[in-house]
């Protein structure tokens, strides 16, 4: 039970309800679990709690109760998709011929890997074989998901930085691999010191997961980083899988590299990439893995199994946003930055001093000291209830995101301020 006791009244009644809400709510699940006839695989129940729906859940109740919410809680972009890529798909649609299963070596397949091939060399300089050094995939979640399954047995051990991005365990966990997680901290700016790893867990390594900009701390890794990660992933012989969701979300002069612009990093890296956040286009599923063929050719093989890959509609639209103008990319990065700024603005007002993210579009911060007793749920539901502001909290991206929250920009400027309004009013409970 977290101390209330050194609240005022009003914020201990709070803070009580909440607690009380969430212990109910657990206590519902666990019966429900029991009361089931077909109970689901270990490989499920090893699964940590998904915070996001938990969130929704409340959200829907507020809602529902006709609050209006303001929602900063998943990394959802609202923005819109560029119109020209819109207006080809819109064609696209309308053409029986991309209603087939998609097959590889098919015409819009070829163009798709061309059209990657061509944007990755004109944004990072680097040559990729459109055969076998690019593969298309249902957004960068499912390959990153199925990378594990591709390659983890049940004795290989998968690093991974906690806190990040949840696929990046989850995937580790359905496939039935060990899962080592490597703390990162705001002293060492969010990267892990993988030459601190134990020799004894290096040998059982396989992979290990990285991300810059990083999700959800904000943190950005240079090009020296990445050096000194394929020296040591080359000495080890460790794949390194590069989630590069926010390569085009860094600010004030920060450049983001890929993993692939070192020499040798073909030898043992895989890069993600997704057009859900650089072209607002979540809901269409279209992100692709690039690098190493063999890990590739593996990554695809498994897909085999289980997909039929990209409704073909969607390839053309893909092919139209990589190879078409990038103003909408260069738009989309300058509205997220002056949401940063107006919100970061907001919170300072309010006496809330957050860092000032590097990259990507979020704000990562401590929970509030007078509120620091709670959990990062809790602080979380108490937001989304006595403010209607939802965000996500720190500990759903691993045991050491907890004691902090992470906000998502995926609102408009004037409703970050009115978020930052209400929270106020929840920060003040009681002063
Ligand atoms: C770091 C990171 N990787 C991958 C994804 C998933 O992207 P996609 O829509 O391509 O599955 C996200 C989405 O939030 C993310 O933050």
């Amino acid at each position: 039970m977290t101390p209330v006791a050194q609240h005022d009244r009003k914020t201990q009644a709070s803070i009580r309800r909440v607690q009380a809400q969430l212990r109910e709510r657990s206590e519902r699940e666990q019966q429900r679990a029991k009361r089931r006839t077909f109970h689901e695989a270990n490989r499920l129940r090893r699964l940590p709690l998904y915070l996001f729906s938990i969130l929704d859940e409340l959200k829907a109740q507020a809602k529902a109760q006709g609050k209006d919410v303001i929602d900063l809680g998943m990394g959802n972009p609202d923005l819109p998709p560029p119109r020209h890529v819109v207006a080809d798909l819109i064609k696209r649609v309308a053409e029986p011929a991309n209603y087939r299963y998609s097959r590889k070596g098919g015409e819009v397949e070829r163009k798709l890997n061309e059209a990657i091939a061509a944007w990755y060399q004109r944004k990072f300089g680097v040559r990729l074989d459109q055969a076998t050094e690019v593969l298309p995939l249902l957004g960068s979640k499912e390959g990153i998901a199925h990378l594990s399954l591709a390659f983890l047995n049940h004795d290989d051990i998968a690093l991974v930085p906690n806190p990040t991005y949840p696929v990046h365990f989850n995937g580790i966990i359905l496939a039935g691999g060990i899962l080592y997680s490597i703390p990162i901290s705001a002293e060492h700016h969010y990267l892990p010191n993988l030459r601190a790893v134990n020799r004894e867990v290096l040998k059982m390594a396989k992979m290990v997961f990285l991300s810059y900009p990083h999700n959800p701390t904000t943190a950005v890794a240079d090009l020296k980083f990445f050096k000194d990660v394929v020296d040591w992933a080359a000495t080890y012989r460790i794949m390194v899988v590069h989630d590069f969701a926010y390569s085009d979300f860094v600010f004030d002069g920060h450049r983001a590299p890929s993993i692939l612009e070192v020499k040798g990093a073909k030898e043992v890296a895989v890069e993600f990439h997704t057009l859900s956040k650089s072209y607002s286009m979540p809901g269409l599923r279209l992100g692709f893995a690039v690098g190493n063929a063999d890990i590739l050719a593996s990554l695809a093989k498994t897909k085999g199994y289980v997909d039929f890959g990209i409704f073909p509609a969607a390839q053309w639209a893909a092919i139209k946003a990589l190879s078409g103008p990038q103003d909408s990319v260069r738009k989309a990065v300058a509205t997220y930055k002056r949401r940063r700024d107006v919100f970061l603005s907001g919170l300072h007002d309010i006496g809330w001093d957050v860092p000032q993210p590097k990259g990507t579009f979020y704000v990562w911060s401590k929970i509030p000291r007078k509120f620091s007793a709670l959990t990062s749920l809790e602080f979380a539901t108490l937001l989304m209830q006595d403010a209607g502001v939802v965000v996500a909290p720190g500990s759903g991206f691993g045991e050491y995101g907890e004691g902090f929250v992470r906000f998502a920009l995926v609102e408009p400027e004037s409703r970050l301020r009115e978020a930052a309004r209400r929270i106020e009013r929840v920060l003040q409970m009681g002063d």
